[in-house]
């Protein structure tokens, strides 16, 4: 169990994190932190109102003051504002490098040795917005997309081919936007490639959906985006980091010439254990994938060079 875990923004998504991550006992305290006075101290001492029937013994503390989160072992970033229907993830764009670039500056000053997980979109800008402002290493700050976007992908094909989650291996790269890049030459059902469990036209309708998956989400709520799923996969990041699981994962990682593009945060499969991004795993990828993910990064560049530090 890692002594601290900070959750910045008590939102639908941090505050979802900050249950997850008490639930499955991941810290010996979990810490809310938001700017608006009142919400982190009422949903933190509400979810640890909740430890003595769930049976946690996390230590859930909300806060609107650093001075809490200090020494923490991970700050997961999720402060901003979410995406409503109409809006792209980029229309959040300087809003949330204004708030990505106040929350890093207090995280460098509280807690320099942790690991930083960003969910705050656009997340792969945001990201480096983090990297940047904190002055971390690459190993110490990690975007969460691909996690959440290969799980979206997986309960497709699940659901398609009326099999379990469990079975469905699968990988989503590249930019978390309209171009992220799912693997279908690494995708397989316990082995089995899934291009001979599916056809193509059925193949690529789930592409379509899971580069869409955010928006569906969006589109049925109207006033926020998805966190179920968005915070599930934040967890499962913070729980490899904490054990020291040396999980492959998709993540956002800061490339330095992997897989041909260098200076920009992009979705690629990563080992994550107690140091953070211990390894970027270089696979090979077919022509297809490989110009799909250049697109991706060109998305990212775009916004990316709209932001001033
Ligand atoms: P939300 O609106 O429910 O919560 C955001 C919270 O951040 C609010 O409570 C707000 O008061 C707080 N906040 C704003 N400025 C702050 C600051 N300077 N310091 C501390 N807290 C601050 O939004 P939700 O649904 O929780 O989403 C949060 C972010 O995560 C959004 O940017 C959203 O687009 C992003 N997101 C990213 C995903 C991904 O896959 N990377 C998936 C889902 C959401
Ligand atoms: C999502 O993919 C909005 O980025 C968020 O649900």
């Amino acid at each position: 169990m890692l002594n601290r875990i900070t959750v910045v923004g008590a939102g639908n998504v941090g505050a979802t994190t900050a249950q997850r991550l008490a639930e499955k006992e991941l810290a010996r305290q979990i810490v809310l932190v938001d700017v608006i006075d009142g919400v982190p101290q009422g949903k933190g001492l509400d979810l640890w109102e909740s430890a003595p029937i769930e049976g946690f013994d996390s230590r859930l503390v909300g806060t609107n003051d650093y001075a809490a989160t200090e020494n923490s072992d991970i700050v997961v970033i999720t402060a901003g504002i979410a995406r409503k229907p109409g809006m792209s993830r980029d229309d959040l764009l300087n809003t949330n490098a204004g708030i990505v670039k106040q929350v890093s500056e207090h995280v460098k000053r509280s807690s320099p040795n942790a690991i930083v997980i960003v969910v705050s979109n656009p997340l792969d800008v945001m990201s480096w917005v983090a990297m940047k402002t904190t002055g971390f290493p690459r190993e110490r700050v990690i975007g969460m997309a691909g996690v959440l976007d290969t799980a979206r992908f997986r309960s497709f094909i699940a659901e398609a081919l009326d099999v379990s989650v469990r079975d469905i291996q699968a990988m989503v790269l590249g930019g978390h936007g309209d171009t992220m890049v799912p693997l279908l030459s690494y995708t397989s059902v316990s082995g089995i490639p899934v291009t001979q469990l599916l056809d193509k036209a059925k193949l690529d309708a789930i592409v379509q959906r899971t580069r869409g998956g955010g928006g569906e989400i969006v589109k049925f709520l109207k006033t926020g985006s998805a966190y179920y799923a968005p915070s599930s996969a934040a967890v499962q990041m913070c729980e490899a980091i904490a054990f020291d699981q040396k999980r492959i994962l998709p993540c956002a990682a800061w490339l330095q010439g992997e897989y041909g593009h260098e200076g920009i945060f992009l979705g690629v499969p990563c080992k994550l254990g107690r140091s953070g991004l211990e390894q970027i795993l270089q696979v090979t990828l077919t022509d297809e994938e490989r110009s799909a993910l250049a697109k991706s990064a060109d998305a990212v560049r775009e916004p990316m060079a709209a932001v001033s530090l």
